[in-house]
């Protein structure tokens, strides 16, 4: 009897182990759930809402659901709207689904996603929401004109790269994840006119350079300086001895790079550090700003010195040093501003929990923010450029 328990516990332990498909593998580094899935709702049930500069758009259930959701695509339906961004019934998608970066993505991953959604994904009976578009800008069809301008079909190059050539394969899965699935730039890459990325790949020079999201920066990834195994542990539990991730890149982490395999880390740290280091970010200068270094120490030390340290190193692994940290000395000071006024909290990852920083903007006047946030950007060698009491007034209404 003994033996058979034993026998039934290693069934069931390697049941487990293989639990993960491959399917479900590219869903999470795809990050599908976090678009796909309402507040409390059922996972790629959809129902969360975009703000776009034209209206509000909300993503659909993609749950095998045959009325409500994708049961009745095909895998060419599906391989057209994650590709192609074209629904089965023939009308383009919004750009806020990410296909021109899924476009990247090969047909086995494709197929392996495709099989994941249809088997192993529970379906729900959620109708998909109404998009609030003015009527006028209702209308899809420039979107095929868009799709047409800005959805580059052809995957990467598959150079004949040599077995033995570590740094290649290091740097061509990276490139393939960050560019293809992981849709980093989606964030990460500023957009223009249209609403297009400026650029999908390592060969534009805006690729990753840095963007607004959501009353957030997400910095340049292009002159990354923490060691890689620093950006590993970021990406994997979101922080690290030195920094720690906040805001939109909180989701990213806990639904999405957590889960990625060590190899697969690798190769995303080794791209983001090797693909460009040709464009350090410009340094903003501005004149009018009324800072005083003195109120600017005295604030940091009754409201920030317990946790962040006199010296802004913070403690490894629990609080982030604010001494050369990008989010400290971004040009724009966005995320800096959002994290003192919302407070922020590291995401809670497999086996770590989470470490809170208050949230300030009951406690503190537009002044006295200011002069804390031009003193953590002018001390320990930060040397960032000095904010005005205007934009930082601007995000506490904001957030207010
Ligand atoms: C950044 C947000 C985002 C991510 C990530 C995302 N989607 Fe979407 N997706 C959307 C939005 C928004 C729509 C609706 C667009 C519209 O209505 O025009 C959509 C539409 C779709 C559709 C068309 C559904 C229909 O009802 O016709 C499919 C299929 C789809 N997504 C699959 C996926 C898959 C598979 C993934 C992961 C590989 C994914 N999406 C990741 C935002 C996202
Ligand atoms: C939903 C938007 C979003 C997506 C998608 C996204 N990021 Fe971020 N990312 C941000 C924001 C906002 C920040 C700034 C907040 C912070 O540093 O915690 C950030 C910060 C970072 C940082 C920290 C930078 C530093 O110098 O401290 C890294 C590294 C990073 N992102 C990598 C990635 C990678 C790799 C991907 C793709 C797998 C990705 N991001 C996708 C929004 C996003
Ligand atoms: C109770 C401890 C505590 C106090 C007090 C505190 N912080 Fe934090 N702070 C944290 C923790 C923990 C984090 C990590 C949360 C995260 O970003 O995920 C953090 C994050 C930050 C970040 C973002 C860093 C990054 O890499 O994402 C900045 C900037 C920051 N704090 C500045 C300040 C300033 C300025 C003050 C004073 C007004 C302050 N903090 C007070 C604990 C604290």
């Amino acid at each position: 009897m003994k033996q058979i328990i034993i026998a039934l516990g290693c069934l069931i332990y390697v049941g487990n182990a293989a639990a993960t498909s491959v399917g479900e593998y590219m869903a999470r580094a795809s990050d599908c759930v976090a678009c796909h899935t309402a507040q409390g709702g059922q996972p790629m049930a959809g129902g969360k809402k975009f703000s776009t500069p034209v209206g509000d758009i909300y993503a659909t259930n993609i749950t095998p659901d045959k009325t409500a959701g994708i049961g009745n695509y095909s895998y060419e339906d599906f391989e057209k709207a994650v590709r192609q961004g074209i629904a089965k019934d023939g009308h383009a998608l919004y750009p806020a689904m990410p296909y021109p970066s899924y476009a990247k993505m090969t047909d086995a991953d494709i197929h392996s996603l495709y099989d994941y959604f249809m088997k192993e994904v529970p379906p729900s009976d959620v109708k998909n929401k109404d998009n609030d578009i003015p009527w006028l800008l209702s209308a899809r069809w420039p979107l095929h004109v868009w799709n047409w301008l800005y959805v580059d079909k052809t995957q990467p190059e598959t150079k004949a790269i040599q077995p033995d050539d570590k740094n290649a394969i290091l740097l061509s899965r990276g490139a393939y994840l960050v560019e293809g699935p992981g849709h980093c730039g989606a964030c990460h890459t500023p957009r223009g006119v249209t609403m297009q990325e400026k650029g999908y790949d390592a060969s534009s020079d805006v690729y990753l350079s840095g963007a607004m999201i959501d009353g957030w920066y997400a910095p340049s990834l292009r002159d990354i300086t923490m060691p890689s195994e620093e950006l590993k542990d970021l990406l994997r539990m979101g922080r690290s001895q030195h920094s720690a991730i906040s805001g939109p890149m909180s989701e990213v982490v806990t639904q999405s790079t957590q889960y990625l395999t060590d190899s697969d880390l690798d190769a995303i740290s080794y791209y983001l550090l090797n693909f460009n280091h040709r464009n350090p970010t410009p340094v903003a200068t501005d004149g009018s700003i009324v800072y005083s270094p003195t109120d600017g120490k005295i604030l940091y030390s009754m409201y920030c010195s317990t946790c962040h340290g006199d010296d802004g190193k913070g403690k490894d692994f629990t609080v982030p040093s604010l001494a050369n940290n990008s989010v400290v000395t971004a040009k724009d000071p966005s995320s800096l501003i959002s994290v003192i006024n919302q407070g922020a909290e590291t995401p809670q990852t497999q086996g770590n929990i989470s470490f809170k920083m208050p949230a300030y903007k009951e406690i503190m006047s537009a002044d006295e923010m200011t002069n804390v946030v031009n003193y953590v950007r002018g001390t320990w060698g930060n040397g960032a450029p000095q904010v005005k009491k205007d934009d930082v007034a601007n995000m506490e209404d904001a957030a207010k």
